[in-house]
C-alpha cells in the first residue's frame, strides 16, 4: 500500500475557473464580489446574522478579543484542551486565561465545571466544539445569562454542523470559523467571523478593516472615511475568496463524503470498542457529526505512541492533538501555580486522529483498520 498521508486538501475543480475570473476582473484585494458571495452563503445557509470573512480563524478571534474591549482587568475562560489560537487572542489583550477541564469523555469543555471558575472579573466564555460536535450550548447560553458573560463559539472544527438543529456559530455573541487546509471546507489559509450579536456588527466591519469606517464609505453612508478606532488587516484578499467559494458550492457532496468515510471507520472499529480495546466518540442525540475528525481513544500514552507507530511502520500517517494549554511553556512561564486538568490531560494522552480526506478510499479505510485491528492482536 503507498503511504496514506494524515490529510490531502480536497480540490472541487472549480478553484480555477474562479482564479481565471479575478485574473481577468482584476479586483485583488478584500471586500470584492466573491467575499460576499461568501459571506451570503455562510449567512443564508447556517442563519447567521452576519458573517465576515478574515484571513484565518486566528485572525478572527483577534477580533472577538478587540470587540470585546479584553484588558487586564478581565478573566476569559477556555478549554485547556484547544489549539493555542484560542488563548492566544485573549492573552494578547492583556487578560487572564482560566483554563476549564474537558469531559470525561470528550475533549470539549465540561459545562459543569463552567461555573466554578466564574469570579467577578469573568468577561467571556469561550468554547470549543472539538471535531464538530457540539458542546452543549443551551447550558452555556444560560450561564452566560446568569453571570452576565459574552460567549464565543470557536468553530474552527464545526462548519455544517448542529446542535438541537441549530448551527453552531450561531449561539454565541460571536463565533469564529477556519478554512485551513486541513479543514472540511478550505482556502489554504482562511476564516470567518460571525457577529449574532447585532450590537457588535458596525465595530465589527470597522476593527476588521484597520479601525477605519471604510465599509460604511463603501456604503455610501459617509463621504470620506477615516480612523475611528483601533484594528488592523484582518479581511482576506479575493483570489482567496475566490477559492473558497468554489468549495462552498460542494459543501453537501464534501459533507457527504467525509461522513461516509467516518462512519466506515466507526463500523469497522466497533468491534475493538465492543471488546474494551478502545473508546470511540460520542454523538449525543442533539448533536450532528460533521465528519471533520474522526478520533477514539486508547488506554493510556504508551499504547497510543506505540499504536501511531505501528500505523507509521505500514506506511499511514496517524496523529494526536493538542497539548493541554494549561502545561505548556508559556502558562508554566506566566503563572506560578500549575492546576491540574486531569480530564484535559487524560485526553491529550490517549487521543489519536486517524487520516481523513475526500479522496480516501474505502479499501484505503480497510487497510488502515485491519493494521488497528492486528496490533490490539484482535480477530
Ligand atoms: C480550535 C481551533 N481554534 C483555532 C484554530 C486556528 O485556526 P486558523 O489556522 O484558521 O487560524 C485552530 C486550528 O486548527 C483550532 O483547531
Amino acid at each position: 500500500m503507498d503511504k496514506i498521508p494524515f490529510n490531502k486538501p480536497y480540490l472541487t475543480g472549480n478553484e480555477k475557473n474562479n482564479l481565471e475570473s479575478i485574473l481577468n476582473f482584476k479586483h485583488f484585494a478584500c471586500n470584492g464580489q466573491f467575499a460576499q458571495k461568501c459571506e451570503q452563503f455562510f449567512e443564508q445557509k447556517y442563519n447567521f446574522n452576519k458573517a465576515i470573512l478574515t484571513t484565518s480563524c486566528t485572525s478572527a478571534l483577534e477580533i472577538c478579543a478587540i470587540l470585546l474591549n479584553i484588558s487586564q482587568n478581565d478573566e476569559i475562560i477556555i478549554p485547556s484542551y484547544t489549539y493555542v489560537s484560542t488563548a492566544n487572542a485573549f492573552e494578547k489583550q492583556g487578560a487572564k486565561i482560566v483554563f476549564a477541564d474537558s469531559k470525561k469523555d470528550s475533549p470539549n469543555i465540561d459545562e459543569n465545571e463552567i461555573e466554578k471558575l466564574i469570579t467577578n472579573k469573568t468577561k467571556a466564555i469561550v468554547v470549543v466544539h472539538y471535531a464538530g460536535i457540539a458542546v452543549d450550548m443551551h447550558k452555556i447560553l444560560k450561564i452566560a445569562k446568569t453571570y452576565n458573560l459574552f460567549v464565543i463559539e470557536d468553530a474552527a472544527h464545526s462548519i455544517n454542523s448542529y446542535f438541537k438543529e441549530k448551527a453552531l456559530g450561531s449561539f454565541g455573541n460571536l463565533a469564529t470559523f477556519s478554512f485551513h487546509e486541513t479543514k472540511n471546507i478550505q482556502c489554504g489559509e482562511g476564516g470567518m467571523l460571525v457577529i449574532n450579536d447585532k450590537t457588535l456588527e458596525n465595530r465589527a466591519e470597522i476593527v476588521s478593516m484597520n479601525g477605519t469606517n471604510k465599509s460604511a464609505f463603501i456604503k455610501g453612508n459617509v463621504a470620506k472615511y477615516e480612523w475611528v478606532d483601533i484594528g488592523s488587516t484582518f479581511l482576506p484578499n479575493e483570489i482567496t475568496a475566490a477559492f473558497l467559494l468554489a468549495q462552498l458550492e460542494q459543501i453537501d457532496i464534501i459533507q457527504q463524503k467525509r461522513i461516509e468515510i467516518w462512519d466506515n471507520y466507526y463500523n469497522n472499529l466497533q468491534i475493538l470498542a465492543n471488546n474494551n480495546k478502545i473508546i470511540l466518540p460520542k454523538i449525543n442525540e442533539n448533536e450532528t457529526n460533521n465528519a471533520h475528525i474522526f478520533y477514539f481513544f486508547c488506554k493510556n500514552k504508551d499504547e497510543r505512541n506505540e499504536l501511531i507507530k505501528h500505523l507509521k511502520i505500514n506506511n499511514i500517517q496517524s496523529s494526536f492533538h493538542y497539548s493541554s494549554l494549561h502545561k505548556s511553556i508559556y502558562v508554566k512561564n506566566k503563572y506560578a501555580n500549575i492546576i491540574s486538568l486531569p480530564n484535559a490531560e487524560h485526553i491529550e494522552d490517549t487521543l489519536i486522529r486517524l487520516p481523513l480526506f475526500f479522496e480516501l478510499t474505502n479499501s484505503e479505510i480497510n487497510y488502515i483498520t485491519e493494521k488497528i485491528i492486528d496490533f490490539f492482536d484482535y480477530k
